[in-house]
């Protein structure tokens, strides 16, 4: 999905004018800057610009991590998670980022219903291009390279289903807790998803692409995750998000399977995405029947905002997807259906 470049406009109810001497520098690279040095230094951001998209969701990541990453990586900035001029910084650019989403219309013939719509959406776009060439023709070096920026099937899943869980009750409180119980390997450190994540890349000598190198396409589909993590009013189309990422896993992992036995990967490299590729489908199951399902038998009108996170995640999926396909196969694979 092409998208031009953009810049954040001040609401001049809510943000001075930016007149700092580093004005024009893109604005992540300054928050950094400002998140060593201070509260002072942070003030001056809150009516800061990003200088394109690219810069926009380096900005929001940077300030999602303030939340969500460890505190050993954050030191002391994890306190400025909060202060005045990140939390206005945060609201102005998230504000402009969801009007873009919610600008994007559904596809034609959706159903109203969140599950059955859900479904559907999972279906349309389940074996993008990209996975068809990983699985047919990738070499082994194209085949490191697309897992390291695709980063498995629910990188940080697991504090995303913790935040997602929070404030709901019932049935859909006990599937989340069951998919995280899952993501913990139900209890066997052996078993906990991001450990099998970590001797996948191990096994497979996958780099760690920096931020900085990744697409924007890349950054977007993470800083959704963020989005929804620091978002409380936003649960609904979290819900949506994260059942639809468990919908469409399983047939994806499957393609990186038989990428692995093609090109004859290291034993060691296999758990992770067999055990998505078996637990997975039975996740998106479980995750309609028991939390959507319910959730929006009893409230009625979260069915649409479910459903519309959902088609939030798909259409970053696909950004990134085409764009993955366009750059391995030289626009040569034909289009995802
Ligand atoms: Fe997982
Ligand atoms: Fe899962």
């Amino acid at each position: 999905m092409a998208r031009t470049s953009m810049t954040e406009s001040s609401s001049p109810r809510t943000a001075a004018r930016d007149h700092s001497p580093d004005h024009g520098q893109p604005l992540a690279q300054r928050l950094g800057a400002a998140l060593a040095a201070g509260a002072p230094a942070l003030d001056v951001l809150a009516a800061g610009d990003p200088v394109d998209r690219r810069d926009r969701f380096l900005t929001l990541l940077a300030i999602y991590d303030l939340s969500t990453a460890p505190l050993s990586v954050l030191g002391d900035t994890a306190r400025y998670a909060g202060s005045p001029a990140v939390a206005a910084l945060k609201a102005r650019l998230e504000a402009s980022w969801v009007a873009e989403l919610e600008a994007v219309p559904l596809p034609a013939r959706l159903p109203a219903d969140a599950v059955e719509g859900m479904r559907m959406l999972a279906a349309r776009d389940r074996l993008p291009a990209a996975y068809r060439w990983l699985a047919r023709e990738a070499s082994w070096n194209e085949l490191v390279r697309f897992l390291a920026i695709e980063g498995g099937p629910d990188g940080g899943f697991d504090d995303l289903v913790a935040a997602c869980q929070v404030g709901l009750s019932g049935s859909a409180k006990l599937e989340l807790a069951q998919n995280y119980w899952d993501e913990m390997g139900n209890g066997h450190l052996d078993g906990v998803h991001t450990t099998m994540h970590e001797a996948m890349a191990d096994a497979i000598g996958m780099p760690r692409i920096d931020r900085a190198d990744q697409p924007v396409e890349a950054l977007e589909r993470v800083a959704l995750g963020g989005l929804f993590a620091t978002n409380h009013w936003l649960q609904p189309e979290m819900i949506g998000a994260l059942g639809l990422l468990e919908l469409q896993a399983g047939p994806r992992c499957r393609l990186v399977l038989q990428a692995f036995d093609r090109l004859g990967a290291p034993t060691a490299a296999y758990p992770f995405y067999a055990e998505h590729a078996e637990v997975d489908p039975r996740h998106g199951k479980d995750w309609l029947d028991n939390a959507v399902g319910p959730l929006c038998a009893e409230q009625p009108e979260l069915s649409p905002r479910v459903l519309q996170g959902a088609w939030w995640r798909s259409h970053t999926n696909r950004a990134l997807f085409d764009l993955l396909a366009d750059e391995f196969t030289s626009g040569e694979q034909e289009q995802a259906a």
